[in-house]
């Protein structure tokens, strides 16, 4: 799995916009757990860690923020603004969610239930993890 921006299909109506995504079609694995973050302060970050074995996705349902994803060699920027648009992340990945609109609401999917042993809340012993996965 890698990171990328996954484009949800969208079912346009005048009754009003349609999107979804299901297990193993618009994204590559079973969901175990669904998560939101909402009434984020101006400024905040959340995130700021990355998963051992955990894979996610994340959409921006309502306003925008951004999801900058490290791979241990290079930073990306994910700008979401749109209800359709996801970003998948997958393991080994340092992640961090920022610059959030007023009233954003972040919607996350993940493969795995909540396991903080599964969570690298430091950012040294993240690369020094990735060096050593690439020998
Ligand atoms: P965390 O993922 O650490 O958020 P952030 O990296 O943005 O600070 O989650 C914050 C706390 O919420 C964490 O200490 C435990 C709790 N939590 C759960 O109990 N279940 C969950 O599914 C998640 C995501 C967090």
């Amino acid at each position: 799995m890698k990171q990328e921006l996954i484009q949800l299909p969208k079912i346009i109506d005048l009754r009003g916009n349609l999107s979804f995504f299901e297990n193993e079609k618009q994204i590559p694995f079973v969901i175990e757990r669904v998560y939101w973050i909402y009434d984020v302060p101006g400024g905040e970050t959340r995130g700021g860690h990355g998963y051992k074995t955990l894979n996610e996705f994340i959409i921006a349902l309502s306003g925008s923020f951004d999801v900058i994803l490290h791979d241990g060699k290079n930073e990306t920027k994910f700008s979401l603004n749109r209800s359709y648009n996801g970003v998948l992340v997958p393991k080994m990945c340092w992640r961090r969610l920022e610059n959030f609109s007023t009233n954003s609401l972040a919607l996350i999917a993940a493969d795995q239930s909540y396991n903080e042993l599964d969570y690298i809340r430091d950012f040294t012993e993240f690369q020094k993890m990735v060096a050593n996965e690439k020998h």
